[in-house]
């Protein structure tokens, strides 16, 4: 049943229940989350832009995500709405007038063709499917423009997490990793995607924004047109090498064989070694927070975007050291007190991100 729904600041048109047809229109409160914040990072975005954008909603289902952009942000030139749907098509345009949306073009194409009508001319592409963004990635990247935004939404997590590796070679070109870090170690796999897809049409990528939540990924990047800066997406790819026994983990650029402790590495990637957060970006996005869940999120993700380095999972080491750890905090302020980086991470609620090695934690355990 098709009822009228609010969004944020938008009323739409929506179907209410489960979807069970193919060709009903999807729409799915509980990414309200997800729009919620690209609402937030197209703001602060915008913060940094000096004249108004084009906005490029590409998998649009009922509109409500490009809806919210242009209701919930300031200077947007023109949007264009874009789903293979048709039925999509129809309840888009109804929204639109709904909520008097002007200079919005709509498109009932694939992604990817709609795209390759705009090169270089979107200043924010949102890529938002059904499971894994890769078959959009070329196309995105070459459509957005010098100093836009790619914002993109994965939520084939089990993949890219560890739990398929084989969809993950095949799909990502990379070994993901079932262990503590999978989540974080998926999000670095995916952004180097983009940034491989990015560098092919000298675009450098910098990933500003990025995060875990039930059961999606969602990350956002600046881009900027120019040799050099595409260079630094193939210098920010590298790997996690991993370590099963002793909970060696760290963000390397080339491969390491062996452990210390005589343990066989686990290389997972290639991946993103650079850090997938920017840090003024997240404080920004964490001031700018309206509903209790984005503050929250947002206010963890700009303490642990303060350093790049990876996160240990507490339990997961009380388990190699087989001793109960103590509390979160405790080890929080010891590592602080010898002069480390520590902080929580939005990844786990047992997960402390720090410089710090696995033996730091394990002898204080
Ligand atoms: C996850 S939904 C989008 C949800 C929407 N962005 C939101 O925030 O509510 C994905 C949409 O992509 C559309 N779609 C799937 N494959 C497509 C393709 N190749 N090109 C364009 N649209 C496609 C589907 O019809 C569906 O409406
Ligand atoms: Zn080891």
């Amino acid at each position: 049943m098709y009822k009228i729904i609010t969004d944020g600041a938008a009323k739409i048109k929506a179907f209410s229940g489960e979807i069970t047809k193919k060709d009903e229109v999807f729409y799915n409160p509980k990414m309200k989350m997800n729009r919620d914040i690209s609402v937030i990072a197209l703001n602060v975005f915008q913060g940094t832009r000096d004249r108004d954008i084009v906005v490029g909603d590409m998998l649009s289902a009922t509109g409500i995500r490009g809806i919210r952009y242009c209701l919930e942000c300031k200077n947007i030139k023109s949007i264009i709405f874009n789903d293979l749907n048709p039925n999509a098509i129809k309840l888009i345009n109804e929204n639109i007038t709904l909520n008097k949306i002007k200079n919005a073009t709509v498109l009932s194409l694939d992604a990817c063709e709609a795209l390759s009508r705009y090169k270089f001319l979107i200043d924010y592409v949102d890529i938002d499917p059904f499971g894994s963004p890769i078959q959009f990635l070329d196309s995105a990247a070459r459509a957005v423009s010098n100093k836009g935004l790619l914002g993109v939404t994965a939520t084939d997590t089990a993949p890219l997490s560890g739990t398929y590796p084989r969809a993950a070679l095949r799909k990502y070109g990379a070994v993901a990793l079932r262990e503590d870090i999978k989540h974080e170690v998926g999000i670095r796999i995916l952004l180097a995607n983009i940034a491989r897809e990015c560098a092919k049409y000298d675009k450098g990528f910098n990933p500003v924004l990025s995060y875990f939540h039930e059961h999606y990924f969602r990350v956002f990047g600046t881009i900027k047109k120019t040799r050099s800066s595409a260079e630094l997406n193939i210098k920010n790819t590298g790997y996690v090498a991993y370590c099963k026994k002793c909970g060696f983990r760290e963000l390397t650029k080339e491969k390491i064989s062996i452990c210390d402790c005589g343990e066989k590495i686990i290389n997972a990637g290639p991946l993103w070694i650079g850090s997938i957060f920017d840090n003024d970006f997240c404080k920004n996005a964490s001031k700018k927070a309206k509903t209790f869940d984005a503050k929250k999120l947002l206010e963890t993700i700009s303490l642990e975007s303060e350093k790049n380095c990876l996160f240990y999972d507490i339990h997961y080491l009380s388990k190699i050291k087989k001793k109960a750890a103590p509390k979160t905090e405790k080890i929080l302020e010891h590592l602080k007190k010898q002069g480390f980086f520590a902080s929580r991470t939005h990844f786990s609620p047992t997960g402390i991100r720090t410089d710090a090695k696995a033996e730091d934690i394990i002898d204080f355990i």
